[in-house]
């Protein structure tokens, strides 16, 4: 997998990609290709020259040799390369000149783990680590490179260590480089806001910079830490694609650049804005990982590949195949109006629907009655739960059902127990009175004594044994970002301090409690990225249950993330987001490709709803199984209609949903063209046992029932009269 030359050139090579690059005479890192898996990655040519170019300068005065259109791995600023660097900080004398020579290299059989920092897991893979030093200053770069035998992800990271004796300030860390020759190139990207999250945009990519990123605290949702640069031609199926994302929950950058010589620039990394760290004589600084993906498939080929990615080597391995466990969620049906009463009812109904688990959602703690009070303070509210939350966990695993609970930790409400014990304890800056989210204020994580208060009140709850699952949510974004534990020259330190803080919590916590299963929320997905992915094996997608708002949101979730991680509930209707009334069955239709489904209704809604509801949460467990490492495609996405596919992992199973939005009359008759069949199997239809050729479905099509306006045919399949309809096929192969 990688391979060195005497003469410096380096290649990290698999079945998806080839990656080269080489030393040059000066001693820097220059790229050379990254594409399909060249046979001889060695002998990969260099296309770019060198040339003389007016109003650029020469690097250190070697003739034709300027940095400013010079493909290079980690570049720097200043030294004639005019583009947004990798890295840029400030050392002793007051100037940010530095220049990260070649030095030496090593290479590593797997793949070492990043200081506090969640990472990918190694495991089939070789790590090169090409060691760079600026002898002025005594700053040492180490370039992490890790490349697997089975999946077509680059992982990068860099380590700094100032091994001078005078402090260096960082201000630009990205954590990688990727120069990119000229092309006809677009860049697609995730944005969205609370209960609209991942729409997915795709535009030219200008000359100049396109940067997306976050400085709220949060990865998500006004932007994902994801950003592919395209071929314009691309498709689901075919085109280049260069995917970038980051393992990193909190205030990242991600920039395209191209320059005046059409050379396209991808920086990935914690956002440079209001970041600045001192790296004292001694010390080391680590940089969140970013991973790289290569494919000429298309979107769905760059999809495969992160979606393999990350439920084998991101997502925790406890819960890599196992079944989500079906359940009933508190929220929707009770909001703040719970009690022990209610909650053993609910769990009642629960096993009526004949699901899994009960969930307690928000409302259970020492005087939470509605969202002003209480965060903060992690024991039952004694009124509304007097025997205590072990003891009621305890009487729903009597019921035969798992009990789940939700939590909001890193937060404190200025009404609370916690927060008149320790005032000092959030983010805030002297002087200046904070500003409120949800009524909620942000704890220090960043200090060792406030992760130790969260660790003892969640473990003293989780160690009573029964409780299976935990819903971790995070509802607001920081403010006053500063911390009364640190000294105002590392101010700057504590937006990402509170990072490897959160980072800490959560190992400690996920592994003393390896076997519960977390959910990771942020009001929704305001938080939804590899690095909270890292310890939480699913995630609540988004607040917004509305099956039609769904269609967008899992669309641009599942680029990068795999539907194994996405939760979908069936909420009430109207939708008390968007107020969309629509059918039970499109409501559960669109999550149902979701590997964690369940219900969020009143007792009301569930009573009148019981038959359906039953028959859809009974479908939720038959598929479970087949709901994790499958296979998942987007065959159609116009602005009215959807249609997915989910091929279960073994390949046996094969689903097809469509969706059609608004009803319209005398409309064409559709065709869904089936992905990755065995062309010899023959497939039958379980609703009618019809038996389909594979190459058939894949070649000619699957037809899709049609929307009924109108009088109706015998033998026609019809999708339910009106708006918002959907159908679900199931295929059953049958040996060749
Ligand atoms: C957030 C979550 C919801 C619910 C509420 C509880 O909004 O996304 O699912 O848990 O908090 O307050």
């Amino acid at each position: 997998m990688i391979t060195v030359s005497d003469n410096a050139v380096f290649a990290l090579s698999n079945r998806y990609f080839s990656y080269v690059f080489h030393v040059s005479p000066e001693g820097l890192l220059e790229h050379r290709y990254y594409g399909l898996p060249l046979s001889a990655p060695l002998d990969a040519p260099v296309h770019h020259q060198g040339t003389q170019r007016e109003m650029t300068s020469n690097f250190e005065g070697e003739p034709y040799y300027n940095l400013t259109d010079t493909p290079q791995e980690y570049p720097i600023f200043g030294r004639s390369d005019y583009r947004a660097p990798a890295f840029h900080a400030r050392n002793a004398d007051g100037n940010s000149i530095f220049t990260l020579l070649y030095k030496s290299h090593t290479i590593k059989a797997d793949k070492p783990k990043l200081d506090g920092l969640p990472s990918a897991r190694g495991g089939g893979s070789q790590t090169l680590i090409i060691i760079l030093e600026d002898a002025l200053w005594g700053l040492t770069a180490k370039l992490h490179y890790t490349v697997y035998e089975d999946y077509g992800v680059l992982a990068r990271s860099v380590v700094f260590e100032n091994n001078g004796t005078r402090d260096i300030n960082l201000e630009h860390v990205y954590s990688t480089a990727l120069d990119l020759p000229p092309g006809d190139y677009e860049a697609l990207h995730l944005h969205g806001t609370w209960a609209r999250e991942f729409n997915a945009e795709r535009m030219a990519l200008p000359h100049g910079r396109f940067v997306i990123g976050s400085a709220r605290g949060t990865s998500s949702a006004a932007h994902s830490p994801f950003l592919a640069v395209i071929d314009a031609t691309a498709t689901e199926t075919h085109g280049r694609v260069y995917g970038t994302a980051l393992v990193y929950s909190g205030n990242f950058s991600i920039s395209t650049e191209v320059n005046e010589f059409e050379d396209v620039r991808i920086l990935a990394g914690i956002n440079p804005f209001n970041f600045n760290w001192t790296l004292a004589a001694g010390e080391r600084f680590t940089t969140p990982e970013a991973l790289h993906v290569f494919t000429q498939n298309g979107l769905g080929g760059m999809s495969h590949i992160w979606h393999d990615f990350v439920r084998d080597k991101i997502s925790p391995p406890a819960f890599r195949h196992l079944p989500r466990p079906t359940y009933l969620n508190t929220w929707e049906a009770a909001y703040f109006d719970v009690n022990e009463g209610k909650v053993l009812t609910l769990a009642d109904k629960a096993a009526t629907l004949g699901v899994d688990m009960l969930v307690l959602d928000d409302g259970w703690f020492k005087g939470r009655r509605d969202d002003t009070t209480s965060l903060g303070d992690w024991t039952a509210d004694p009124s509304r739960f007097p025997s205590g939350i072990p003891a009621l966990a305890a009487k729903i695993k009597a019921k035969g059902l798992k009990f789940g609970l939700w939590f909001e930790p890193e937060m404190v409400n200025p009404d609370s127990d916690l927060f008149r014990a320790h005032p000092d304890w959030i983010l805030h800056v002297p002087g200046r009175k904070s500003s409120l989210g949800r009524h909620q204020l942000t704890l220090d994580l960043s200090r060792a004594e406030v992760r130790d208060y969260l660790f003892d009140a969640i473990d003293s709850l989780l160690s009573c044994g029964d409780i299976g699952y935990v819903k971790w949510d995070m509802n607001r974004a920081m403010t006053e970002v500063g911390s009364a534990a640190f000294p105002p020259s590392q101010q700057a330190e504590v937006p990402h301090r509170y990072l490897l803080g959160l980072y800490d919590l959560l190992s400690r916590i996920t592994n003393k409690y390896p076997d519960i299963l977390f959910e990771n929320c942020a009001s929704g997905g305001n938080r939804f990225d590899l690095g909270m992915l890292s310890y939480m094996a699913q995630n609540w997608t988004s607040d917004n249950c509305d099956p039609i708002a769904r269609l967008d949101i899992i669309h641009g979730a599942s680029l990068v993330f795999p539907l194994d991680v996405c939760a979908a509930y069936i909420g009430p209707s109207p939708n008390h987001q968007n107020g969309r009334v629509s059918s039970i069955h499109t409501r559960y239709d669109a999550g149902a490709f979701c590997a964690a489904k369940g219900v969020s209704l009143s007792e009301a809604d569930i009573d009148a709803n019981l038959p359906a509801l039953q028959r859809l949460m009974s479908h939720a467990k038959d598929t479970a199984t087949d709901m994790v490492g499958g296979h998942f495609d987007r065959l159609i996405k116009t602005r009215n209609e959807v249609c997915w596919q989910y091929t279960s992992r073994d390949g046996e199973t094969v689903y097809l949903a469509y969706f059609h939005i608004l009803a319209a009359p005398n409309l064409p008759f559709r065709r869904a063209h089936v992905r990755g069949l065995d062309p010899l199997a023959e497939y039958i239809l379980t609703e009618d046992k019809t038996r389909h050729q594979g190459d058939a479905l894949m070649h000619s099509g699957m037809a899709l029932p049609y929307v009924a306006t109108g009088q109706v045919k015998a033998d026609m399949r019809y999708m339910a009269k009106g708006d918002f309809s959907s159908h679900v096929f199931i295929f059953k192969k049958v040996s060749p």
